[in-house]
């Protein structure tokens, strides 16, 4: 008798434990994907049919896979087989931003995590998924938002105070022939006057030039990293040297441009954070991939710098490589300095 009792509150608690568990997986936010150690699809929540448009029932004994585009999708049964191989987590426990595929075909963007249960029964892999569409959006948005903001103080800069400057710099010409005609003394002060006004208008044109929107051609990548780098050195005065051994031509001028624009904030944090005189630009290609290094042999990257930094450049940087389908590192060197390095693979 007390033995029935006993299976029977048993029983009632595992009964409790399962809707209290069905009951996170079904209001929980996120979907919620659970598959066995083949890749099968075991359980899914309501969110994860409304994310990927399958009802449950297409859902539950398909492979994992359905939910990805290729590569991955060819290749999942390869990543599962090389993490019993090897042991190497690569996503589980880490978590990353990935792409899925709705039963309609179209792709977005989600942040996945996942995690591993060894059971008796075997192991499970447990995936939370967040729809990452809206957030990648309002980062398009806030980019634009600030390219354009960019572009119209470029264009005040140019077309104000540069003609401003200019016909300052003329006045204080006529005002210096004047005081050198009449033998005034006060004539080498104006000379100088005259001096600062022409470098200041000089700076004002520079930076007006690095705030426009970059319009680039095939080839006017390399021009203008070129200049960048030539502008950095007659400002700064520090060394700049632009390497790059064989010819990048790029078809895509939103690549040019996000790269550009890279280097920009690369070659701007090395000059306001790490007391480099050398900052080095580099274009290559290599193995189907456009890499952008630029190194600096300033004070290298604080610890915990994402923690710390309330800066916009490094998230900008990461987010236009990753708006291209590159990569973009951020590390110190083994030697002192920085390095930014953003590749990015190219079309076939
Ligand atoms: N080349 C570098 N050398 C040393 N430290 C660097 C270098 N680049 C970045 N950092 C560090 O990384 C931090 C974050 O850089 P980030 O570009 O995000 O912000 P910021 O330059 O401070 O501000 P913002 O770019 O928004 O004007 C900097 O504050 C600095 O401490
Ligand atoms: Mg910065």
């Amino acid at each position: 008798m007390s033995d029935e009792l006993t299976i029977e509150r048993l029983t009632e608690e595992l009964e409790t434990c399962r809707k209290r568990a069905a009951g996170i997986l079904e209001t929980a936010v996120n979907a919620i994907i659970i598959i066995d150690g083949h890749g099968v699809i075991e359980t899914v929540n309501e969110a994860a049919t409304r994310l990927f448009g399958y009802t449950r029932d297409e859902m539950i004994g398909q492979k994992i896979n359905m939910l990805m585009p290729n590569p991955y999708r060819d290749q999942h049964d390869r990543y599962l087989q090389n993490y019993y191989d090897t042991g190497v987590k690569k996503i589980i426990g880490i978590g990353r931003e990935a792409i899925g595929r709705r039963k309609d075909g179209t792709l977005f963007p989600i942040d996945l995590s996942v995690g591993e249960v060894q059971l008796s029964t075997g192991r499970i892999f447990t995936g939370i998924i967040r729809d990452l569409t809206e957030r990648k959006r309002l980062e398009e948005k806030l980019l634009s938002i600030s390219e354009e903001e960019q572009a119209r103080i470029g264009r005040d800069i140019h077309d104000d105070l540069c003609q401003q400057l200019a016909a300052i710099g003329c006045l204080a010409r006529v005002v210096y022939q004047r005081l050198t005609n009449s033998n005034t003394p006060e004539a080498l002060q104006m000379a100088e006057i005259t001096r600062l006004i022409t470098s200041a208008n000089a700076r004002a044109r520079e930076m007006s030039r690095g705030l426009m929107p970059v319009t680039l051609d095939s080839q006017g990548l390399m021009a203008a990293l070129a200049e960048l780098a030539a502008s950095t050195e007659r400002i700064f005065r520090v060394s700049c040297p632009f390497h790059c051994e064989q010819e990048v031509n790029l078809a895509d001028n939103k690549l040019a441009v996000q790269l550009y624009r890279i280097a920009q904030e690369a070659v701007a944090n090395a000059i306001k954070h790490s007391k480099a005189d050398l900052i080095e630009i580099s274009l290559q290609l290599h193995n189907g991939h456009v890499r952008l290094n630029v190194c600096d042999n300033g004070v290298g990257i604080p610890d915990n710098v994402s923690g710390k930094s309330t800066g916009m450049g490094l998230l900008t940087m990461s987010h236009r490589a990753r708006g291209v389908g590159g990569m973009l590192s951020v590390e110190s060197r083994p030697h002192g300095g920085a390095i930014v390095t953003c590749e990015v693979p190219l079309p076939q």
